[in-house]
């Protein structure tokens, strides 16, 4: 388990997708991300034995006390040139906006920095998603530029922001 000061990282378990199937169906939670589809069972199962059978992903279920409030990745590991993306998912509303997901973010980076040996860790966001990129910059990530017309949701092509964080050391 890794440590936060408001989280706690730990394995995601197959006795987790229950909860994780009722998060990616909740259109409240995947409004500003790029699914696009209601997800069965089966499907979060076959994501699950993905996740396990790859080296180039980690999936971690984000604990706040006995609570577990959602999962946060670094997937596409590189360690040639060791980058990785970051994704993150708080699916109990109820714990938005009060600092899980930054403290989330920041424990990863620390393990991604700091045992990963990573050197960059990226992600791509909506433009409108203002929660997300507000909680991304308290994280240290920095805006990269725009990918055009990467999405095609809602009836039209959308752009993506690309944030990054570059380990320049001392991240705790
Ligand atoms: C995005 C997400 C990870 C953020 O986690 P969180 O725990 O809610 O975020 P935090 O509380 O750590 O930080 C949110 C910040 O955004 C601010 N914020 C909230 N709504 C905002 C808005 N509409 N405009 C600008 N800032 C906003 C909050 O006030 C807070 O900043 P502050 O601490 O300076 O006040 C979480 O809300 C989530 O999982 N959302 C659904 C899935 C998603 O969008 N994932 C990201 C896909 S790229």
């Amino acid at each position: 388990m890794i440590k936060g000061k408001k989280v706690v990282l730990r394995a995601l378990e197959k006795k987790d997708l229950k909860r994780c199937l009722k998060w990616v169906n909740d259109s409240e939670v995947t409004k500003d991300m790029g699914t696009s589809f209601p997800k069965s069972m089966h499907e979060e199962e076959r994501w699950y034995e993905g996740i396990q059978k790859s080296e180039k992903r980690k999936i971690f279920a984000i604990q706040a006390g006995k609570r577990y409030i959602g999962n946060i990745s670094l997937e596409n590991i590189d360690y040639r040139n060791r980058k990785a993306t970051l994704g993150i998912m708080i699916g109990e509303l109820g714990y938005w906006n009060r600092g899980y997901g930054t403290d989330a973010i920041k424990t990863s980076l620390s393990l991604a920095f700091n045992e990963m040996n990573l050197h960059k860790v990226y992600l791509y966001v909506f433009p409108s998603n203002k929660r997300a990129i507000r909680c991304y910059k308290k994280c240290g990530f920095e805006k990269e530029g725009l990918v055009r017309d990467h999405v095609f949701k809602q009836g039209k092509y959308q752009d993506l922001l690309v944030m990054s964080v570059i380990n320049k050391g001392g991240m705790k």
